[in-house]
């Protein structure tokens, strides 16, 4: 598996900033996660679980999933120490090795940014939902203004509908939910909540 920048920053990732924006995702995903559970929820690219394990009470269960070992050592050191029964992690990549779990909700908070062929991802993403499972993704909108080598800078809503709908998700939701100063690339930016069934 490549190496990533995350695997360096793991345990300086959890910054005062960073835990803000998660608690802003968070009260964003738990509407759209009520009443479940009885389901179980991949939070696909979870780092070190900043958003994935403030829901794990509203699931059965969670499995965080990273390509990132070091991130995955932070999230497990926070399941263990706070004693969470129902969340596990899994390093690995689903752009490398197709998934063969499944579940009935996958969250991808901040992760379409960093994977360079956003079909592929979102194809394998599908795979791995149960039928009528939902996917939800949280990212930027589409910012000129952002230029990184490894990153896309944003998504536009209707194009990122297009894909969602060309690999088969329905009902297809796309709203931005969220604009703040700095937050993307030093870049002030606005934070899109996608959601969509297979
Ligand atoms: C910006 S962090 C977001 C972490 C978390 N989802 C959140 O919202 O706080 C991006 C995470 O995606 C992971 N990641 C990047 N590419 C990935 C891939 N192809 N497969 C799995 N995880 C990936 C990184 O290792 C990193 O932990």
């Amino acid at each position: 598996m490549e190496e990533n920048l995350f695997e360096q920053m793991a345990k300086r990732y959890d910054t005062a900033e960073r835990q803000e924006l998660a608690k802003i995702v968070v009260k964003e995903v738990k509407p759209e996660i009520q009443h479940s559970r009885s389901k179980t929820l991949i939070d696909y690219g979870s780092g070190t679980g900043l958003v994935g394990l403030a829901l794990s009470d509203l699931v059965e269960s969670i499995l965080l999933v990273d390509s990132s070992q070091q991130m995955l050592e932070v999230a497990q050191a926070k399941i263990s120490r706070n004693d969470i029964t129902n969340a596990k992690v899994l390093y690995t990549d689903f752009t490398q090795e197709s998934p063969t779990l499944q579940a009935d909700i996958v969250l991808v908070s901040f992760v379409l940014l960093h994977v360079p062929d956003t079909k592929k991802i979102v194809q394998e993403l599908y795979n791995a939902l149960t039928d009528g499972g939902k996917l939800i993704i949280i990212d930027f909108e589409k910012n000129d203004k952002v230029n990184h080598p490894k990153v896309h800078n944003g998504f536009v809503h209707e194009e990122l509908k297009q894909l969602l709908t060309e690999v088969g998700f329905i009902h297809i939701e796309i709203r931005n939910f969220y604009s703040g100063n700095n937050i993307f690339v030093n870049e002030d930016a606005t934070m899109f909540i996608s959601t969509g069934i297979k």
